[in-house]
């Protein structure tokens, strides 16, 4: 069995692509998948929700740079305990690829390299066979990483609040996907659909989202992630939602998402 791969992606900013990488690597391992996250995006702010920034072992920009790797490269399981200083998992037993702030020169360096693209989604075929799902954390806009993470998945989520401009961010990236410009390095790129997240009390708002979403033939994931205050705290307890409030309507939302993907996923397998 080979890993399907899974890029969290919107030209937009804000629309928890991060957070929801984290809780559905999280969910996913709690139904007893291998999963490994990869952050793509030089703000390391998936890398910072598992406390991994000082974690030893490989970065993504040292994958990327290798190019012509010829074994998987490692990954990185374990953290440092603040208070002890003790080796102690990632949370929730995932595992990961971090990144450090070097990425984005690196990827503008990789960028004018031969074969540019494809470096991410080489480094990927050599960790597939190990794991059930990859789930990779991309950058907003449509700089370098973004790309490469785009080109180098299976499937496509597109996290995006119930909001104008986050739309106008995910039909920006939803055209580059079906025919666009990055439909050209993965034609076979499929997009599962629209994440609709930290939907509030302007439920009328998200009403509309799914409708502006179907009018441009985008799908949207039937299971909406609620807002919630305590969302914003997982970082510094170096843990998504899905294990620190375990009970709480967002952790049951993500885990909801995470069996609705593996069930998508079946399909088209
Ligand atoms: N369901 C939610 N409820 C409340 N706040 C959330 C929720 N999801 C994400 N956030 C917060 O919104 C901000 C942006 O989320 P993040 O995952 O970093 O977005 P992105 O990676 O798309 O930039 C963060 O501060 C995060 O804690
Ligand atoms: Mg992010």
């Amino acid at each position: 069995m080979t890993a399907s791969t899974i890029v969290f992606a919107n030209n937009k900013g804000g629309t928890a692509k991060t957070t929801s990488t984290a809780n559905l690597m999280v969910a996913l391992t709690s139904d007893g998948f291998r999963v490994l996250g990869i952050d793509a995006d030089p703000q390391g702010h998936l890398t910072q929700l598992f406390g991994a920034r000082d974690a030893p072992g490989t970065r993504l920009e040292d994958v990327i740079v290798v190019g012509d790797l010829s074994k998987a490269p490692s990954v990185v399981t374990e953290r440092a305990d603040p208070q002890t200083k003790e080796q102690i998992p990632l949370a929730g037993g995932v595992h990961l690829i971090p990144c450090s702030g070097d990425l984005a020169e690196v990827a503008l360096g990789v960028a004018r390299a031969e074969d540019a693209e494809l470096r991410l989604r080489n480094a990927v075929a050599l960790l597939r066979e190990h794991y059930d799902y990859i789930l990779i954390d991309a950058p907003p806009g449509t700089q370098p990483m973004s790309a490469l993470a785009i080109i180098a998945a299976d499937y496509l989520v597109i996290p995006t609040r119930p909001a104008d401009l986050d739309m106008d961010g995910s039909e920006e990236l939803y055209e580059l996907v079906d025919g666009g410009s990055y439909a050209d390095f993965n034609p076979n790129l499929r997009v599962l659909g629209l994440l609709v997240t930290q939907e509030g009390a302007k439920w009328k708002l998200a009403k509309e989202t799914v409708l502006t979403a179907e009018s441009a033939d985008m799908r949207v994931i039937p299971q909406h992630i609620p807002f919630a205050v305590g969302v914003g705290r997982a970082p510094r307890f170096s843990m998504p939602t899905v294990l620190l409030e375990p009970d709480t309507r967002v952790a049951l939302a993500y885990r909801r998402v995470a069996k609705w993907l593996t069930e998508e996923v079946a399909i088209h397998a």
